[in-house]
């Protein structure tokens, strides 16, 4: 590995004086006396790009990370030379850079420095590769914290750590075990209370150093590539990453069902045993959307083809599992098994559509089908034909979900566990080595998987899944983390890979629940599913190679924990899927450590555990065997116990009493909880009633619902129900205010409301200024009002 400090001995090469400089719309150009150009970009009062080169021109701009809708435009830019430096000033940040040595330096526009180059840019030359190994450092102050990078195995916060972005397929990874499947390359840094953001967009492998080398130096580098990055100023650390996810895309919504709970194991088959385990979930109860066929169903690990002994129908299979509720969902490996009868290694070996090496032959490794050749995704080509190889299974077969694995992409016995560095990739017009497209390459096959179920899946929405992923990778897919272990120590990474996962852009992601190898205690499944509920991805998975991993593979307890939090799941789906909306619709992240829900709060910047789920429910998983409780931290604000609904005071460190089917749960003071009724499946029932929770607070809290079809693209036309609820409490009286936007009839006609922790006895109720008949003995037995959901306001008025 290459340190910093080595290369900054050994010779490396710094930016001279500028010496000229011009500026054209958006963008300014800065030259050096040795020939370093830099190029700052200003895409957004908030979001500014610098991009270097010190061969003298810039290499054609391609990325595939940067989503070519993303918003851009200013509302103001003035470029101007004072003595030292030249000033590059928008509405939100002035940029200086000293025209010496290149440094540069960003400050608020209250003079506070957000960020400030130490070295700043260099460089060092690597004669074998024809091109630079590119180095950043900025200075870092003490306090300062960082966060993001994706699916690090570590605590939240990354400052001191050391971080390497290589994908890698890293089975039964360790805690702190670098690099991962995924790769990230954007960091939040969090000093004096203002946030801001660093994207390093260059696919090579990449660095970064907080401040582990020196105290106050943070850095990052790349083997290869341009020095080009993008700075986006906070200060809240929602700015900086609804503006990352914004550059880097959103999602489609997922089809509801994707958001139920799913089953998988390797490996399902034959047909019988998919059956027996669809049916047992049934009969007890335990909810379940889809089921998912590992690569045991492939004729001999061939992609896109079946056993037909382990499933001689998969049609009718997959037609009769849908008629009980379960999408079958299918794994896609990218080796291409080696065989000349084998119709899709044909047609690709005709084609050419196979990576190639430096010298002409086609990359060969071996994976589970033996040896395989592998397809070029970043040639548009290629992923054209690789969608229409889904033709048969979504079209015909009806499968609903495609699982893309082993796409880092991972070979077998070879110490690298990857291709060699020489094979070749058309990268989209722009031909280069592995070095440059390995990281890009699981999301290159996930983004063509993605357009092939698209559309063969169309008007329904597809739904795909990811082991290896580039930032930009959440326009196409989800992902999960992973082959994990069944350890509590695998839990607590679980918690906090997904976090992460969540302010990266890439929030919908879960883990394998329970542990992917090795098997778990019963306690320790229970306390898994406890927290995977709240993953917006929630999946149990496990390699089938030691005992059963179904719920019901534990005893009665455990069996019936796990239906309580589904259940719970089920019945939350309507806030899920709403912080889906606002994840696809703004890029805020659907779980929310507690230093982005608070991070003026200094207690919450090395947190790891707790999270906000949405925007309104704390959580805060058992990450302990034997345990009768935790210590946690609450955020500031007024709190409701969930299982209890007593009020709590946050802002402090508290004991939380919990039992073996409970972990602890908070309800902010104020909020309107929609839910439904539990359902074995999504679409299962008709229901009437939206249950509303609604916990009284002083003073105002505003609350969202989001709905539509469930599936579909009828939402994008208008088709959805957006409801805000506001509630104001009062002393003797509680109103709630409700204003609907979208053209989606919801099919339920009334609401039931169940109102929590009102500290005054009802004395009469006025819908809409209309007083309505109210019957003090029912309320208090049930504590549920039925309201016709027509109405603007609701006004609750204490005796
Ligand atoms: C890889 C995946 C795992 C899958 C297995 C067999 O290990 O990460 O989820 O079950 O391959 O396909």
């Amino acid at each position: 590995m290459i340190t910093n400090t080595e290369l900054e001995y050994k010779g490396d090469l710094y930016p001279t004086k500028i010496v000229s400089f011009e500026h054209e719309v958006d963008s300014i150009c800065f030259h050096t006396d040795n020939s370093v150009i830099l190029k700052v970009t200003v895409l957004r009062d908030s979001l500014i790009r610098f991009r270097f080169t010190t061969k003298g021109y810039f290499s054609n701009d391609f990325s595939y990370a940067i989503d070519k809708s993303h918003s851009h435009g200013y509302n103001f830019l003035e470029v101007s030379e004072v003595a030292d430096y030249y000033q590059i000033k928008t509405s939100k940040v002035q940029c200086r850079i000293q025209k010496a040595d290149m440094r540069l330096s960003i400050f608020d526009l209250n003079e506070n420095v957000i960020l400030e180059d130490e070295l700043g840019f260099h460089w060092e030359e690597s004669y074998e590769y024809g091109g630079n190994i590119v180095k950043m450092s900025k200075a870092s102050k003490d306090g300062e914290c960082f966060y993001g990078l994706g699916d690090k195995a570590t605590q939240l916060n990354l400052k001191g750590k050391r971080l390497e972005n290589f994908a890698t397929d890293q089975y039964a990874f360790q805690k702190d075990q670098e690099p991962l499947y995924k790769v990230v390359p954007f960091y939040i840094g969090l000093q004096n209370k203002q946030s801001y953001g660093i994207f390093f967009d260059n696919t090579f492998r990449t660095y970064f150093d907080f401040c582990h080398e020196r105290r106050n130096v943070t850095s990052y580098w790349a083997e290869g590539g341009e020095m080009n990055y993008y700075f986006i100023y906070g200060p809240q650390m929602q700015d900086v990453v609804t503006t990352y996810t914004d550059l880097t895309g959103k999602p489609e919504l997922p089809p509801l069902w994707a958001l139920g709970y799913h089953q998988c194991k390797w490996s399902y088959y034959p047909e019988s045993n998919v059956k027996e385990v669809t049916a047992k979930f049934r009969e007890l109860k335990i909810p379940c959307d889809a089921i998912y066929l590992d690569i045991d169903y492939m004729e001999g690990f061939r992609c896109f083809t079946w056993n037909k002994e382990y499933f001689p129908d998969p049609k009718r299979m997959v037609s009769e599992l849908m008629e009980d509720g379960f999408k079958t969902v299918v794994i896609i490996d990218p080796g291409i098994k080696i065989d000349k009868e084998y119709s899709v290694y044909k047609e690709a070996l005709e084609k050419d559509y196979f990576c190639k090496r430096a010298d002409g032959p086609y990359m060969k490794g071996k994976v589970w089908p033996g040896e395989c050749n592998f397809p070029d995704y970043t040639n548009p080509a290629v992923r054209e034909w690789w969608a229409g190889l889904f033709k048969e299974l979504i079209s015909d077969i009806g499968v609903k979900g495609v699982w893309n694995d082993m796409n880092e992409p991972a070979v077998m016995e070879v110490p690298n566990k990857t291709f060699p560095m020489d094979v070749r990739h058309d990268y989209d017009g722009n031909p280069c080595s592995h070095r440059k497209a390995h990281n890009i390459y699981g999301t290159q096959m996930a983004r063509a998987t993605y357009h092939g179920v698209k559309r063969f899946a169309y008007p329904k929405r597809p739904f795909i899944i990811t082991r290896s992923a580039y930032s930009g990778a959440q326009r196409y897919t989800s992902s999960w983390t992973g082959d994990n272990v069944a350890t509590w120590e695998h839990l607590w990474i679980a918690n906090i890979q997904v976090q992460r996962m969540s302010i990266s852009g890439m929030g919908f992601t879960g883990s394998d629940i329970g542990g992917f190898a090795e098997q778990p205690s019963g306690e320790l499944y229970a306390r898994w599913i406890q927290l995977g509920v709240f993953h917006p991805f929630c999946r149990t998975h496990s390699s089938g190679d030691h005992g059963n991993q179904e719920p019901w593979a534990f005893d009665e307890e455990v069996i019936d924990i796990t239906r309580k939090f589904v259940n719970l799941r089920y019945q939350l789906l309507p806030y899920l899927y709403t912080m889906f909306w606002q994840y696809i619709e703004e890029g805020i992240p659907m779980l929310k450590p507690l230093v982005y829900y608070d991070q003026e709060d200094i207690q919450t910047h090395y947190r790891n555990d707790e999270f906000v789920f949405g925007n309104q429910i704390l959580v805060c998983p058992i990450l302990e065997p034997n345990a009768l409780g935790r210590r946690m931290y609450i955020p500031r604000g007024q709190w409701y116990n969930y299982w209890t609904n007593e009020e709590v005071k946050g802002g402090k460190e508290v004991w939380v009493d919990t039992k073996f089917d409970q972990i602890p749960l908070f309800v902010k003071a104020g909020s309107v909880i929609p839910k439904y009724p539990v359902q074995q499946y999504v679409g299962e029932l008709e229901f009437d009633e939206l249950t509303l929770e609604i916990y009284y607070k002083e003073g105002k809290e505003k609350s969202v619902v989001y709905e539509d079809a469930q599936d579909g693209y009828d939402y994008k036309k208008g088709r959805y129900s957006f409801l805000s609820f506001q509630t104001t409490g009062k002393e003797k009286e509680l109103i709630i205010q409700l204003h609907k936007e979208g053209k989606y009839d919801t099919p339920y006609s009334k609401y039931k409301i169940n109102l929590i922790g009102l500290p005054f006895k009802i004395n009469a109720i006025e819908v809409d200024n209309v007083k309505i008949s109210f019957d003090h003995q029912s309320f208090e037995d049930d504590n549920y009002l039925i309201v016709d959901k027509e109405f603007t306001e609701l006004h609750i008025i204490g005796e």
